[in-house]
């Protein structure tokens, strides 16, 4: 695995991995990686010839008081983890390498970045669609690889290359969890054991909101009302949000056959704020 921190040297890569007949898969990532981010580059080198990951905490997409500062960062194991996993190429820039300048331009994708986390995070997909619309012009990627933990991020993403015709396919890759169910996340380091027992209520109740679909419930504010009473029998969790909404448009769900139904939640553990959701296609 080569690990470059400068621009021109991925292009450089890119550029011999394409001559060489290659495929490019890209996994954009902010590190500190566990099984889900790991999944994704299995993924990758199931579909293509070349993987190239991203680290990059980018500051653009966290708000004035978010954690951009005390997000977990560890690069030489993330290294490890990568190399060991079959990165051919990774891509670890500082912020100047970023954002030599303040930035001018960036991306919005209306109405899909403002409902469940562009709500409760003002300008957060911008900075998602900004920094990936640059990593894709950066790597030039084939396929790009995303996990659906952060469904809406994958809506965002796919109507951006969508609206701007980058020549990139986007890859959504199912949720990776723990034993227990919890979604395997960065941030899950944050939490103290006590609210690391209680988070396992956010897979809870999405289950029981799956199976309340699966058995013909389509009454979504019940539905909400479901969630959110399960998630407040634990007395650390503070819903952010609970929503039901279409998949990929994130409108108010029509509930006809064959519609896709995002069921997503956000819950504060103290400072820690977890996001989890679950699909379902409805019969
Ligand atoms: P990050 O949170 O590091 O996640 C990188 C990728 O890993 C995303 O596609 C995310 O959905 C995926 N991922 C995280 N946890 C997962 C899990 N438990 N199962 C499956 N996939 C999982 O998402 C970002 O970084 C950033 O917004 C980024 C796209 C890199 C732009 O800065």
């Amino acid at each position: 695995m080569k690990v470059v921190k400068r621009i021109d040297e991925v292009r450089a890569a890119v550029r011999q991995a394409r001559q060489e007949g290659k495929r490019i898969g890209f996994v954009p990532t902010m590190g500190y990686l566990h099984e889900g981010h790991l999944s994704l580059i299995d993924r990758a080198r199931e579909m293509t010839d070349y993987v190239v990951m991203s680290i990059f905490v980018n500051p653009l997409q966290f708000g004035p008081n978010e954690d951009y500062d005390r997000y977990p960062r560890d690069l030489e194991r993330d290294e490890r983890m990568a190399r060991q996993r079959g990165v051919d190429l990774l891509f670890a820039p500082d912020v100047a390498e970023m954002y030599p300048e303040p930035i001018k331009t960036t991306v919005h994708v209306a109405d899909l970045s403002a409902p469940l986390c562009g709500a409760s995070r003002p300008g957060h997909f911008d900075g998602v669609a900004t920094v990936v619309l640059k990593l894709f012009h950066i790597v030039q990627p084939d396929y790009a690889f995303f996990g659906l933990k952060d469904a809406q991020q994958v809506a965002v993403v796919s109507r951006m290359v969508r609206d701007l015709n980058v020549p990139v396919t986007i890859v959504p890759c199912p949720i990776v969890r723990e034993a227990d169910g919890l979604a395997m996340s960065s941030r899950n380091v944050y939490l103290s054991p006590e609210e690391r027992r209680q988070a396992t209520v956010l897979y809870e109740s999405l289950q029981w909101a799956k199976e309340a679909v699966a058995t013909g419930l389509r009454d979504w504010e019940a539905l909400k009302r479901g969630v959110r009473e399960r998630i407040a029998q634990k007395p650390l969790a503070e819903i952010d949000y609970v929503d039901v909404l279409a998949y990929p448009d994130l409108v108010p769900p029509r509930g006809v056959p064959g519609e896709q139904v995002l069921i997503a939640v956000a819950v504060r553990f103290g400072r820690t704020r977890l996001i989890d959701n679950a699909l379902v296609t409805l019969e």
